[in-house]
């Protein structure tokens, strides 16, 4: 029997590349092999990231730039070394630019306080505006939100078509003369539109607002170069992108580390400290109070190394060849309804779907006995619900491990859940 998927171009080695990623052996249900479509919340890891985590801890493990001893020299050298990976993975100019947080949240939310306390002519207050989108991650609402509110800056947002991309026909009345942040995804979590950034930032510089750009959704996917870009800070986080949790980055351009205040204090962020006030090291060490995620980071440069080894362009490739292929098998499903681009153009890999009046936790629960893996619910994007007038979705979302096998498992799996609601 020829397979619906056969003759699918661009599709990586997932055979050899899954080996590398033991949970994606895992048996789940009755003898059924994990299914694992749910990488945009976070992805596996592979057997490198394991071993660098377990070798850290088990032959270099010690506090960072403090101790003189050899253990405590090769820890901040390999802590240090995977700020250089991340510099040359994003393309940054400097390695000094490279913050490390402890996840994409933190990384968003550091660029709201250093604008909060900031001096002219940074400073957000009372007479300045904000700028970020309705298809928003929580993290790059919030943040926001309680910045407005702290200081009386104007809250505003670009809207979404129908069809799940920002409406930028306003683009005048959203960022003024008195924006002093753009912030918006570069890719959403629950739409899977890829955002035009070009268009964005040019209105920006227009009017000299500064650009953050939420890049959770696009690093593990794509190649990220913060040049290219062009944007003033980029923020992402390592669990997505085959790293361990606890670790994030803040890119920021280097002037603009030298000028912002810190966020938190503590050690290790200092020049000097008497009891009366104190002064700050250069970037990064201003923005990286106390003991930072050592190993965290250091499994994060072994995905780096992982990453590269493989070619984020080929790893985009492969994920636009499931993603069509995703996109064409799903709109076969009766009652199936997209929410988000219905096309594999300008879209990543994660797709959410409503299937009729079945609320997306019955879907997910049914997928779960099939041993698929999904998210349901509002994927901390809850504005985006409320605009569709939907209170939940499923999410499938893909990887540079997932095979057009999975889909065509995604697509029995949903027609079952349609049998067993009848
Ligand atoms: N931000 C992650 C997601 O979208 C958790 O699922």
């Amino acid at each position: 029997m020829t397979s619906a998927h056969q003759g699918l171009s661009g599709l990586l080695d997932t055979e050899a590349i899954r080996k590398d990623f033991p949970l994606l052996d895992r048996v789940v249900h009755d003898g059924k092999k994990i299914v694992y479509l749910d990488s945009a919340a976070t992805s596996q890891k592979p057997r490198q990231v394991l071993d660098a985590l377990n070798e850290y801890y088990e032959r270099h493990n010690a506090n960072v730039h403090r101790g003189v001893y050899t253990v405590a020299e090769e820890a901040t050298a390999l802590y240090e070394g995977a700020r250089d990976k991340v510099a040359a993975f994003i393309n940054a100019p400097s390695r000094d630019e490279v913050i490390f947080t402890k996840n994409a949240s933190e990384s968003l939310n550091l660029v709201a306080n250093m604008l909060g306390w900031a001096d002219e002519p940074y400073r957000v207050d009372h007479e300045t505006e904000i700028a970020i989108t309705e298809m928003e991650h929580h993290s790059n609402i919030v943040p926001w939100q309680l910045l407005s509110q702290r200081t009386g800056a104007k809250l505003k947002w670009f809207g979404l078509t129908d069809d799940g991309r920002l409406d930028l026909s306003n683009i005048e009345e959203v960022i003024t003369e008195k924006t002093k942040i753009v912030s918006f995804t570069l890719v959403s979590n629950l739409l899977g539109t890829i955002n035009p950034v070009e268009t964005i930032i040019r209105r920006a510089q227009e009017v000299g607002a500064l650009v953050c750009i939420d890049a959770s959704q696009a690093a593990p996917h794509m190649v990220l170069d913060v040049q290219a870009l062009q944007a003033d800070f980029v923020a992402f986080t390592g669990h997505k992108m085959c790293g361990p949790t606890g670790i994030g980055v803040l890119w920021g351009r280097q002037e603009l580390l030298e000028d912002l205040p810190p966020f938190l204090g503590g050690g290790e962020m200092i020049e000097t400290v008497s009891m009366h006030s104190s002064t700050y090291a250069p970037a990064p060490h201003k923005f990286e109070a106390g003991t930072p995620p050592i190993a965290q980071a250091v499994g994060l440069g072994a995905a780096v190394d992982y990453l590269s080894a493989i070619g984020m362009e080929n790893i985009a490739r492969h994920e636009h060849a499931i993603t069509e292929y995703a996109v064409r098998r799903l709109q076969e499903v009766p009652d199936l309804r997209i929410i988000g681009p219905t096309t594999a153009e300008d879209r990543g890999a994660a797709i959410s779907f409503t299937l009729g009046d079945i609320h997306p936790h019955d879907v997910g629960q049914v997928l779960d006995e099939e041993g698929i893996a999904v998210r349901v619910g509002h994927h901390c994007a809850r504005p985006v619900c409320l605009r569709y007038g939907i209170p939940a979705t499923t999410r499938a979302s893909f990887y540079l491990y997932s095979t057009p096998a999975e889909v065509d498992a995604l697509v029995a799996g949903l027609e079952h859940v349609r049998n067993f609601f009848g």
